[in-house]
């Protein structure tokens, strides 16, 4: 086959020489527009991992990588006049010259042909060739010259960024951070070689703007950012090689990726590769790997398939297929890493303090878990447990050092035994709004299973409040029996703390229990034994197309509803509850006035968001008024309406405010539900952003909840300051004593477990001991 590889980078040397590798009769040419060993740059960094990929392919390339990498396993935080440094986390960092040298040398000797100087205006110059590689980097001629064919998605990012050098070495991946008078900058500096470290300067563009730097010459912004980091620098200069950039040299990150990756050019195959094709940003150092590792996988297709010319179609098929999956993942995790050092300036650097800010920095892209961090550096991630424990109510004497989800959490007069959530869960199994022994059972068996705090399901103010006829209600005082017995039980046989969720269905309301009829939201029959009925909301707009026409509400209407609250709440209070959440989300009345989506109203109650907010926040503050001062109060809301005009994360953050300021002591953050055409991103701890944003931003206590499902999620989240609480809902239905067992996996045994059940508990332990004992002979270390 006829190959050109258009672009001499990572990506077009590596596949060349290793193409070239697997037939020697391949006519293979790499098109460079630069000289040899004439490149912009410093030193890039990739992981062990990639580095033992590439042995794989081409010992003799990784040899000589190897032979001119540093390595280092330390990450250091250089924050608040704090030095904070932690192990284990194994990266190669290598000058982009010399990676680049390497490739050419073994390209030569291979005989693959090495053109320099050559600038390919299009693949429509090489029209013999049978395959083109576009591997012309990031702004990719090739690309950009078919669109329509490639489709690619190209993001630019907020941040500015200058890539420099300094010849301090340093001998960990550091993370300088300093403010100015307008703001944070940070710098990602590492050694590549035995002289040289690379010194990435980033900041926000409102930043940067009001340093005026956008007017600045690369000279003087080296100047500024000498001065910047002065006292980590001491005396040494920062260097730059970007000379070609014209105006200034910060530049902003562009995300790219296509929903194609190859076609037929009418004479050729043309396919993508490197940073052509996707980006992944520095933030966690991968754009290397993933170049490199596109040419080792479309070589492993020619390997698999065939490799001569009608092979092709099908190879670059199976390239593109496999590739694409392991792309995403990086692509993901590269985007959290971006966005936290996005917002860091404003979400991190003054809200933690240096401990916790580290932990959050280092658990940035969100693959790397509290679990993973014991792995990596076992002492550190201790010693970060006992700080956390003893900010949190634990005595330093403390025999047992619990991780962070088994810390205390004190609310008003409340003492939760840890911060796990059973979060309200509708069971549609009441009788004309009456709790009984199903509720006694299934609660009960939850308050037995470790939790902290089990909150009871949405409990509506007024019959004509619930969501289904199978709800629970608290408008009489058999009712308020009924949840008294409930309560009684919770504190006599378990010292978890129970709470109840009070909310009006409005416009979700009258509807058929889920599984009967046609399914969740569907309105009930009219005219049955348990008849349809009227429904109100902030604007008359049904929640399904089909369903039933809300009536927009009256101010005599919000009378009602509100004393119903009012009402709801002493009763709440009579029967003992310890904890009492104000539902706000998921479309329901309250919910109805909050998003544009469901309220059209233009009397007071409509129109801006303070506007929409003025009738909930009113019930609220009445509701408040009638709860006991000494317990606690949250509030539920739809962090995200995940529907274009309707809640964004920055609008939750207002609406958090605005509670808080109406005396709401925590916001528990949901999403979504608030309208039929939602189109939620769904995913482990999906929602857990909308919890760190409030809590940073808003600067209220948080539960975050959705998709948490093992202890190693809850404490990753509390240990990073996302939330204070964690309410896990679906895997309690599969096991109401998912704390005690989720303690026992993950080894901490100082949890006490009801006195009937104790015998239990060893036996239990000791099956996740032998398991873990396993993982880790398994893993040898
Ligand atoms: C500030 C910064 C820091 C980074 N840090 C890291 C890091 O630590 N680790 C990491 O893995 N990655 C890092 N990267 C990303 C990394 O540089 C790229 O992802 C990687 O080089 C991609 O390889 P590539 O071969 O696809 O593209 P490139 O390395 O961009 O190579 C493309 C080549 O094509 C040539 N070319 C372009 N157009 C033409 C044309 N028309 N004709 C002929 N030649 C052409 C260019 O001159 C260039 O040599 C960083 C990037 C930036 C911007
Ligand atoms: C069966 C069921 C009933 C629910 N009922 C309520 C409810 O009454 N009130 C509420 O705010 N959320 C309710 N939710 C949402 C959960 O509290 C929780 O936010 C959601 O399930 C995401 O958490 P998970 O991924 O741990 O399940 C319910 C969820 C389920 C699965």
């Amino acid at each position: 086959m006829k190959i050109v590889c258009i672009g001499g980078g990572p990506a077009g040397l590596y596949f060349a020489l290793l193409m070239k590798k697997l037939g020697a009769h391949h006519d293979i040419t790499v098109v460079e527009r630069n000289k040899p060993y004439d490149t912009f740059g410093w030193g890039v960094v990739f992981s062990d991992q990639t580095l033992d990929n590439m042995r794989q392919w081409d010992p003799e390339t990784a040899a000589e990588v190897q032979q001119a990498f540093n390595h280092w396993d330390d990450i250091e935080l250089h924050f608040k006049d704090r030095v904070i440094r932690s192990g284990g986390h194994g990266f190669v960092g290598i000058g982009r010259k010399k990676l680049l040298n390497i490739l050419q040398a073994r390209c030569e000797q291979l005989g693959v042909q090495l053109v320099f100087e050559q600038d390919a205006d299009s693949d429509l110059d090489y029209p013999d060739a049978d395959l083109i590689i576009a591997s012309d980097g990031i702004n990719s001629k090739v690309r950009n010259r078919t669109p329509e064919v490639f489709q690619p998605d190209i993001v630019t990012r907020p941040n500015r960024y200058i890539w420099l050098g300094t010849k301090k070495l340093y001998d960990a991946f550091t993370f300088l951070f300093e403010k100015t008078e307008h703001g944070w900058f940070q710098a990602h500096v590492y050694k590549f070689d035995e002289h040289t470290s690379t010194f990435i300067v980033e900041c926000p563009e409102r930043v940067w703007l009001a340093h005026g730097l956008d007017q600045a010459d690369p000279q003087q912004s080296i100047e500024f950012c000498e001065q910047l980091f002065a006292k980590n620098l001491q005396g040494e200069k920062l260097m730059t090689n970007a000379r070609h950039l014209r105006g200034s040299a910060w530049l902003n990150f562009q995300r790219v990726k296509c929903a194609h990756w190859w076609h037929h050019n009418g004479h050729s195959h043309v396919v993508l590769m490197g940073d052509a094709v996707h980006t992944a940003h520095f933030a966690i150092g991968s754009g290397t790997k993933l170049a490199l590792e596109d040419a080792i996988e479309l070589v492993r297709q020619f390997k698999r398939v065939g490799d001569r010319s009608e092979h092709i179609p099908e190879v670059l098929r199976q390239y593109q297929a496999v590739r694409e999956i392991d792309v995403i993942r990086l692509q993901n995790a590269a985007w959290n890493a971006m966005e936290w050092f996005e917002v860091c300036g404003e979400r991190y650097c003054d809200q933690l303090e240096p401990e916790q800010f580290m932990y959050s920095m280092l658990t940035r892209s969100q693959r790397i878990s509290h679990e993973n961090l014991r792995l990596r550096d076992k002492a550190w991630l201790e010693g970060y447990e006992a700080w956390y424990a003893a900010r949190h109510g634990v005595p330093a004497t403390a025999k047992v050092l619990p991780p962070p989800m088994f810390t205390p959490y004190t609310l008003r007069s409340v003492t939760l035994k840890n911060r796990v959530v059973v979060s309200p869960m509708a069971q549609y199994s009441a009788q004309d709004g009456h709790v009984g022994d199903y509720h006694l059972v299934h609660l009960g068996a939850r308050a037995m299973g470790g939790a902290g705090l089990v909150m009871v399901e949405m409990t509506a103010p007024s019959a004509d409040g619930r969501i289904t006829p199978g709800c629970p209600g608290l408008w009489n005082e058999a009712q308020t029996q009924d949840f008294a017995r409930l309560t009684d039980w919770v504190h006599t046989h378990s010292d978890a703390k129970i709470g109840l969720q009070i909310g009006h269905a409005g416009p979700k309301g009258s509807t058929c229990r889920p599984w009967q009829g046609a399914g969740m939201d569907e309105a009930l029959p009219a005219g049955e034994a348990e008849a349809n009925w009227p429904l109100i909301a902030a604007s008359a707009q049904p929640y399904l197309p089909h369903g039933q026409v809300p009536r927009a509400m009256t101010r005599a209407d919000m009378d009602r509803v509100l004393d119903d609250f009012v009402a709801a709440t002493r009763r709440a209070a009579q029967a003992g509850f310890d904890w009492l959440e104000l539902h706000c989300a998921h479309g329901y009345l309250l919910s109805s006035f909050i998003s544009p989506l469901t309220n059209h109203r233009d009397d007071d109650y409509g129109g801006t968001l303070d506007k929409r907010l003025r009738y909930p926040l009113e019930v609220f503050a009445a509701v408040r008024a009638a709860w006991p001062e000494h317990l606690p109060m949250s509030v539920r809301i739809s962090a995200h309406d995940w529907v274009e005009g309707g809640i964004t994360p920055a609008d939750a953050v207002e609406i958090a405010r605005a509670f808080k300021a109406a005396g709401a002591d925590m916001i528990d953050c949901s999403s979504g539900q608030v309208s039929a055409q939602q189109k939620p991103s769904y995913g482990r701890m999906y929602q857990t952003p909308f919890a760190d944003r409030i809590r940073q931003e808003a600067g209220i206590a948080t539960i975050a909840v959705g998709a948490i499902s093992e202890a190693d999620h809850v404490n990753s989240i509390l240990a990073a300051g996302r939330a204070d609480l964690c309410a896990v809902a679906r895997p309690h239905l599969a096991n109401p004593a998912w704390t005690l067992t989720e303690a026992a996996r993950i080894g901490y045994t100082a949890l006490a477990w009801p006195r009937p059940y104790v015998s239990g508990k060893s036996q239990l332990e000791a099956g996740f001991a032998r398991e873990r004992a396993l993982q880790t002979a398994t893993r040898g270390d």
